[in-house]
């Protein structure tokens, strides 16, 4: 098993950048080759980019992290978090930030990120998908947040986003049971905006890129940084950042 590759494939295709987790035996299993080669990619993104869309090849959207990484008998497999922790807990806590990158990423609103969701997100997979501004799941696809049934918390960016999409009380249920979320489960809760047949996931995505960027970028891009931004203001702190996004605004629409 190679984790020195980073087993991702990224493209850019006018202004849709595509990150596909491309692991397929191993579930597209993430390791740290594969954080830094997304987070290295989106963080260079060109400004004409606006649309992020990640997803896993062969039928599903990632098994989570390898576990290969926290198997006391595979200390020799890059990354292993096994031989990490003989450093200090502050060099593990700044290490742990390195493998977040992709993770705020994918949050950052020079873009709008959607995660495609087929057969399962599981772990780090679920964490990747929550990281992105928007859903689409398959009907028949489930997500898990299993971090506590391993003894572990999810540690990569994914309990704030899960937290906002579906409140703490829904939050804390389905990372306390580590369960699995089915998809049709997860539309109703609002961790998806779309659950379709896994064969209209193409079309259905297309249709949604397309109406994304139907509108002037710029406009959608500041109303989303107020969007993102609006639960950690207060109402008039918000109401400052709208009257002043909009200063700009008018200025553009109306050429004065
Ligand atoms: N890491 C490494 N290899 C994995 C993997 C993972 N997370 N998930 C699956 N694989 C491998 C399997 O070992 C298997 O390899 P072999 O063909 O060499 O035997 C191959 O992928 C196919 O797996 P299955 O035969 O199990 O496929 P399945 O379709 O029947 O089941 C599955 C798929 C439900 C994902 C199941 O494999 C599974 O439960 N995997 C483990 C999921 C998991 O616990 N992930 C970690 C979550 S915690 C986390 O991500 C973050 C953290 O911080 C700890």
């Amino acid at each position: 098993m190679n984790m020195n590759e980073p087993g991702v494939a990224l493209s850019i295709d006018g202004v849709v950048a595509t990150v596909l987790l491309d692991r397929p035996d191993v579930r597209n299993a993430q390791h740290p080759a594969m954080w830094a080669a997304i987070a290295e990619f989106l963080e260079s993104l060109p400004a004409e980019v606006r649309v992020v869309v990640v997803r896993g090849s062969g039928g599903t959207f990632s098994a989570g992290l390898d576990l290969s990484l926290v198997d006391p008998r595979q200390t020799e497999v890059a990354g292993s978090l096994v031989e990490t922790l003989a450093r200090s807990d502050q060099e593990v806590i700044d290490l742990i930030g390195e493998y977040q990158r992709p993770f705020a990423a994918l949050a950052d609103p020079r873009f709008i990120s959607i995660a495609v969701v087929e057969g399962y997100a599981i772990g780090a997979g679920f964490q990747m998908a929550l990281a992105c501004d928007l859903r689409i799941m398959a009907d028949d696809a489930w997500v898990c947040m299993k971090e506590p049934a391993l003894g572990l918390v999810p540690d990569l960016a994914g309990t704030k986003p899960l937290v906002d999409a579906v409140g703490y009380s829904r939050a804390l249920e389905i990372c306390a049971t580590a369960r699995k979320v089915g998809a049709e489960e997860a539309g109703r809760i609002g961790l998806a905006q779309s659950v379709v047949p896994a064969a209209e996931l193409d079309s259905t995505l297309t249709g949604l890129v397309g109406s994304l960027v139907a509108h002037d970028a710029t406009a959608v891009r500041r109303t989303q940084e107020l969007l993102a931004a609006a639960s950690s203001r207060s109402l008039d702190e918000q109401r400052l950042a709208e009257r002043t996004a909009q200063v700009g605004r008018l200025r553009a629409v109306l050429g004065r």
